[in-house]
This record gives C-alpha cells, structure tokens and sequence, in this order.
C-alpha cells in the first residue's frame, strides 16, 4: 500500500535504506557474518567465468555487478543483455556460470537464455525479488533481493538491492577464496543505508535541482566516468522512462568522439564525481561542455569536491558509490515526471514485468 505517498515511486525510493538493513540481515548468519549457501558458493567458485543476463534497470546492476565481482572476488564477468545474448551468444568459457538479474524474474528476454542454457546443461542462478517466479524455478539456484513488493514501473528499490546482493556475493567468495580486503561489508553497508536516510531527507534539494535545470529542456545528459558511467545509464534511463525527457548516459571520455556535437546553450549536462582516480578527467569533461553553453550539474562525492559542485554526497566505501549515487537520478527523475504532469508509477507505453520477447 501507497499509506500517505502520492505516489509508489517515491515510497519505494524511501525504502532504499532500510532496504539495504532487511538484506544485511538476511544474508548474516548466527555470527554476524555475511554468508551464502555453499551449494552456491562451490558453484561459483567452480566457474572460469560468470555470464550476467538481464535487462533495463537490471542489466545497469550486472554492469556494475561485474566490477563488484571482478575487483572483490577475482572472477571474470560479463553482462548481456538477454535479448541480445539469445540469438548472438559469445563465445562461452570452458566453465560458465549464468547469473540471471531480475527483479520481476519473469522477464521473457532473459528466460529465452535460460531455455538455451538448460539445453547446454550449464549452471544458473537467479538473482530476483520474487520467490518461486519463473527465472527462480527454472534455475539451479537462488538468491532473493528481500526488497518487499516493487510497484512502480521505474525500478528503484530493486536496483539497489540487486547491488547489495552482488556485493555479498563478491565478498562472501572472496573470503572463501582466502582474498582478504581490508573492509567489513557489514559494516559498510550500513554506511550506505546511513547516506542513503541523508540523500531520502535532501528531496527538497533534488526538486529544487530539477527545476533549475530539467524544467523546459527537451534533452538531458549525464555522464561519469568508471562506475560513475554506469549510474549515469541508469539516470538516463530512469528520466526518459517516466519524463520523456529525452536522455542519454555516457562515459565522459566519449564526449568528444561525438556526443559534445549535440550541445547548445543551455543543454542541462549532469556529471558524476565519486571516483577518484578519474576525478580530474570528469572535472575536465564538465568544462568542455559549459565551455559550449551547457547547463552543468556537478553531483560529487565528499573528500572529492569544490566549491563548483552543485550537490556533496555523503562518502561511502569508493566500490559502493553506485549505491547512493542513483538515488539523487531517481529523485530528478521523479520530479521532472511530477512538473510535468506525468503519470509516474506507469508510464506510457510500458509494463512491469515484460513477459514477451
Ligand atoms: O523484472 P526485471 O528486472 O527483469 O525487469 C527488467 C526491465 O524490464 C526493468 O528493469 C525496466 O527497465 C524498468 N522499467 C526500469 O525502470
């Protein structure tokens, strides 16, 4: 139920927080330690390489999945779209694991995989926040988002906790591995849910930010670079869905491949700052673009910041950025959708769970 929201989007945008507690929880075991099945991580543990399958919101989470993957737990990944992945498979490794992303585990382009895989007798499991959907029942394995029931068609909640869940996975097959970081997810997570209630409290801020630079505009880009980028695809995505503003995410390096070509006066250009080592280049990025007329927005993460930057998120671990960074592009999203009239929990055109392909 909606209770006192105007809407299901922003609740479930509220949720995020103590989303993140709820899955904390579900996955720690009598010690407190973050912890999956073994069944699972063996399976892990004996794939050469993880094949990531999904779509939208989801397949954002698996771009980002991947570094969480690859940087914590050292096994390589790659993420398809499945609607690509079914009739264009790669070539595969000599021991792939599949992991399905979806938050409905009903989407058909991912099934079509799914069927294929079965026939090839390969290993699969499902990430989903809907026990015993159609994904969970036909893979080998399992493992729930816990995010409670997701309405609105743009995905909010189910995103972050898609990148929770990935993030434990990394980590619990790291431990087994014997990779030691010098972090305690626990606890970093819970730095999340602590930045994500501060960024929940800010929406006035984020309206404010939208008005100032989405009220008229017909277009919008964001760009990032590094996971940045990714959360930039995911911003884009969320305002076209639910606005029909229309807008593209991209890697800031890309910009003057083509991109830059597209700005004029006034051109809202949102960019994000949270990773060090190429904070410098964005920064860069960002003067290309106002340099041309463009309307700058800089989201920057505390510890990286000046005095230039439009809004200063909270600091949390540099891996977990995405974590919060989404949630000011799920805010713009949702209220450039509410100036403008929109009807925010189903847009035009789109349904929840996509169960064709
Ligand atoms: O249920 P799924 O996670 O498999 O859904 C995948 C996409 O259809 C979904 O993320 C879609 O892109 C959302 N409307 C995005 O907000």
């Amino acid at each position: 139920e909606k209770g006192t929201y105007p809407h299901y989007m922003l609740k479930e945008i509220d949720e995020q927080p103590a989303v993140m507690r709820k899955i904390i929880q579900a996955y720690q075991n009598e010690q407190g330690d973050l912890t999956i099945d073994d069944d699972i991580i063996e399976a892990l543990r004996a794939a050469d390489r993880l094949y990531i399958i999904a779509s939208g919101t989801s397949y954002h989470a698996g771009l980002v999945g991947k570094q969480l993957i690859e940087k914590m737990a050292e096994i390589p990944v790659e993420v398809h779209l499945g609607s690509e992945f079914a009739y264009n498979p790669p070539l595969l490794s000599e021991r792939p694991l599949f992991i399905f992303i979806s938050q409905s585990g009903e989407t058909a382009d991912s099934r079509a995989v799914l069927v294929k895989l079965k026939e090839w007798n390969y290993p699969s499991l499902t990430i989903t926040n809907v026990p015993g959907s159609t994904l969970s029942r036909e893979a080998d394995y399992t493992l729930l988002l816990h995010a409670g029931p997701e309405i609105a068609v743009a995905s909010t909640k189910a995103y972050t906790a898609q990148l929770a869940v990935l993030s434990i996975i990394s980590y619990v097959v790291a431990q087994n591995k014997q990779i030691h970081h010098r972090f305690d997810l626990v606890q970093e997570l819970g730095i999340v849910a602590t930045a994500m209630e501060a960024l929940c409290d800010a929406k006035e801020e984020f309206e404010k930010i939208t008005i100032e630079f989405l009220a008229t505009t017909r277009n919008c880009f964001f760009i990032g670079r590094g996971l940045d980028y990714f959360v930039c695809l995911e911003g884009a995505l969320k305002l076209k869905e639910i606005s029909y503003i229309q807008a593209e995410g991209f890697a800031g390096g890309e910009l003057k491949h083509g991109t830059i070509a597209l700005i004029e006066e006034g051109t809202p250009v949102i960019a994000i700052d949270t990773q060090r080592n190429v904070s410098g280049n964005i920064r860069g990025n960002v003067k290309e673009v106002a340099a041309r007329g463009a309307n700058t927005c800089l989201i920057a993460m505390e510890g990286n910041h000046n005095s230039e930057d439009r809004y200063v998120l909270p600091e949390v671990h540099e891996w977990l950025t995405p974590f919060i960074s989404v949630l000011p592009l799920q805010l713009i999203a949702y209220y450039a959708s509410l100036h403008r009239g929109c009807d925010i929990d189903k847009p035009r055109n789109l349904a929840k769970s996509v169960t064709v392909e």
